[in-house]
Order: C-alpha cells, then structure tokens, then sequence
C-alpha cells in the first residue's frame, strides 16, 4: 500500500494592528530599547485591543485567509486543532468557537495545550489524522492572545509576548512530501520555572489570587533559557541524525521565536547558517503557539519543493520537540 504523508499545502497568519514597540514600554516599565534588543532581539509585537476579543478573534481570520487562499469552502474542513495556552474560556476548546466564527460545520475541533511547543504538537497531532487515511482535510491552528496573561507592570516578562496566530492545512500526498518525522518530549518538573499560579483547579480564582497577581506568566527566566537552549538544540541535531540529514541537507530552520541567543545557539547546534534561519521575533515577540506558522507564513514565498525544514520549539511545562518537513509546493 502507498504511504500517505500530510503535506502543508496552505499557510496562512493573522497579526493585530495595534504595534506595541520598545518605546512605548520604556514608558511603562523600567526598561530599554537596547536591552530588550541585546537580550531578546525583539523590537516590537502586536497587540489585540478591543473588549470580549479572545485568541479565537485571532485564530478564525488566520483560518478564513487559509480557506481563501486554498480555494475551499469551510464546510469542507473536517478536523480542526487549535494549540493554545490562552484559549478564549476555560471550556469550550478555542477550535470549537473557531469552527463556528469560520463556518466549518462539518469540523470536530479541540485544543491542545503545550505552551511554546503547542504548534509542533497540535501538527503531529492533525497529520496522524491524515496518515492514517481517515481524514483528507486538516487545519492546525497555533493561536495566542499572550496579552491576556502578561503583567505589563513586570519588565521581566511584558517584554517578551505578543498576540498573533498563524494555520496550516494538512492534505494527503503519496510522493513523501509533508511531515516526515518528529520528536516531542516533556518534563513536568518544569513546570515551577514557567505556569500560571492560578485559574486552574488547584488553585481556582479568587481575590487573593487576584490581588496576588496570579492569573499572568510566571517565568524564571534564566534557569528556562538553559533547558531551552539544550532541549532545543539537542532534539534539532537528534532529528537530523535520525535520518541522516547533514547541515548541507536542510533548507530551513523554523525555531520557536522566544529569544534571539537561543536560535542562534540552536543553528549552530545544527551547523546551519543564519541566513537558513527564519526570524521575525523582532516584529511579533513571542506569540506562544502563534511563532511557527507566523514564520512559515512570512518566508513561504521563499520556499521550494523538496526543502527540507527543520521546526523547532521549546516552552512551558517543559516541553520540546522537532519536526522534520519536506515543502510540498
Ligand atoms: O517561550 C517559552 C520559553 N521561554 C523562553 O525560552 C525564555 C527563556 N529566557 C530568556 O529568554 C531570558 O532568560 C530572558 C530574556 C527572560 C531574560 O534574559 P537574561 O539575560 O536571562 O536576564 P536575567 O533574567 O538574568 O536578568 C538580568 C538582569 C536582572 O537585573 P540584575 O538582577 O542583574 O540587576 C534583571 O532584573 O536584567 C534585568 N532585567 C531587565 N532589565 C531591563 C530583566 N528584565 C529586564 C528588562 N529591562 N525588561
């Protein structure tokens, strides 16, 4: 029998207008343009402004653009995946209300919840779906509105995020092209370095946890740039030996946008030159699940059949992993 791989063959993104820069956070906290650039490489991020807007306000335009741009109507979409971390209730999944805002009618849809690394999951998520033959069209959605969880009176962190989301549509394809292997990993004991202190079960909200500021990001940041910067670059160079891919092999490295030093030392990790590298940190930060289809989205003209992309991510939780895509079209 043939092997059906899940190719991607529409990207599409959908970033909020309002630019928050590096200037106008000097005014909020203490801060400066050059260490948020030195530290992060970021320069600005965009913003969702606007009462009773969610991360699906985000998702679904991102979703209505894919279906556009490939010609299909929303009926005909019959799964869809939406990674979040801040999805718009605690239930309903985000993909349901998505579904609804584009049309989908004939979509079951959930959200996977992996912070940083919510993409890559949620994509090996939809293309088992496809691989298996039981599905012929796949959205996977990477969606975040991190403006709903950034303290903007901690310099620590509300230099970091923005809102954006980004999709892809998993097809079919007998000719190897698409997603052709991954490697994901988690390790729950992250989680003290990076979480949200309350909203969840264990600590449901209240006025403490309000007053207490727990409903935002928690971060520490150095001790999670260490695992990011290993965890990330080890899994990149493990996909590439795992099916012997040299440097020379790889056409693109798409790495989660979190923190400028930590792509680079992830590139070099591979051997791979940074004007293989896609980067846009710069003008999004770091929009969690949203970074890697953001990415793809902005360098998809510069892509060719047969690239061989290496995605790559680390977050919250901690979890990891790499995927290794042949480009399709
Ligand atoms: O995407 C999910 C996974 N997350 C990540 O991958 C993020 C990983 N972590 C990082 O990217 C970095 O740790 C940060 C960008 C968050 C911080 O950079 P750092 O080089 O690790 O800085 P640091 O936390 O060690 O702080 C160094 C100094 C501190 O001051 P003192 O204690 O040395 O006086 C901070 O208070 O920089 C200070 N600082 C700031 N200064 C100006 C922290 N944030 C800021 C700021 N502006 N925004």
């Amino acid at each position: 029998m043939t092997k059906i791989t899940a190719a991607i063959t529409a990207i599409s993104g959908y970033v909020p207008d309002y630019v928050l820069t590096n200037a106008e956070l000097e005014k909020m906290v203490d801060t400066t343009d050059e260490w948020i650039i030195s530290r992060t490489g970021i320069k600005e991020r965009r913003i969702l402004k606007g009462a009773g807007l969610g991360t699906s306000d985000l998702g679904a335009p991102a979703v209505k653009r894919l279906l556009e741009k490939r010609g299909i109507a929303a009926s005909e979409i019959e799964l869809i995946i939406c990674a979040t971390t801040t999805p718009d209730y605690v239930f309903p999944a985000t993909a349901n209300i998505i579904s609804d805002k584009v049309g989908a009618v004939n979509a079951f849809g959930y959200d996977i919840s992996a912070a940083c690394s919510g993409f890559l999951f949620a994509l090996v998520t939809g293309s088992k779906f496809i691989e298996s033959g039981q599905y012929t069209k796949v959205i996977v959605v990477g969606a975040d509105k991190m403006s709903s969880i950034v303290d903007y009176t901690d310099r620590t962190t509300c230099v970091l995020f923005g809102d954006g989301a980004g999709a892809v549509l998993l097809e079919p394809n007998t000719e190897g092209y698409g997603i052709r292997d991954s490697i994901l990993r988690s390790d729950g004991s992250g989680r003290a370095f990076l979480h949200q202190k309350s909203g969840g079960s264990v600590s449901p909200p209240s006025y403490k946890t309000i007053d207490n500021k727990e409903h935002f990001v928690f971060q520490d940041g150095q001790p999670v740039f260490k695992a990011a910067v290993t965890k990330m670059a080890d899994v990149s160079a493990e996909i590439m030996e795992k099916n012997h891919l040299k440097s020379e092999d790889v056409a693109w490295l798409v790495p989660h946008q979190a923190n400028k030093r930590i792509i680079d030392a992830t590139a070099r990790r591979m051997g791979v030159g940074t004007e293989k590298v896609m980067l846009n940190i710069e003008r999004y930060g770091n929009t969690t699940s949203g970074t890697i289809p953001l990415c793809l989205w902005d360098y998809e003209k510069q892509l060719k059949k047969g690239d061989n992309l290496i995605l790559a991510a680390f977050g919250g939780g901690f979890t990891w992993g790499s995927i290794w895509v042949k480009w399709g079209h």
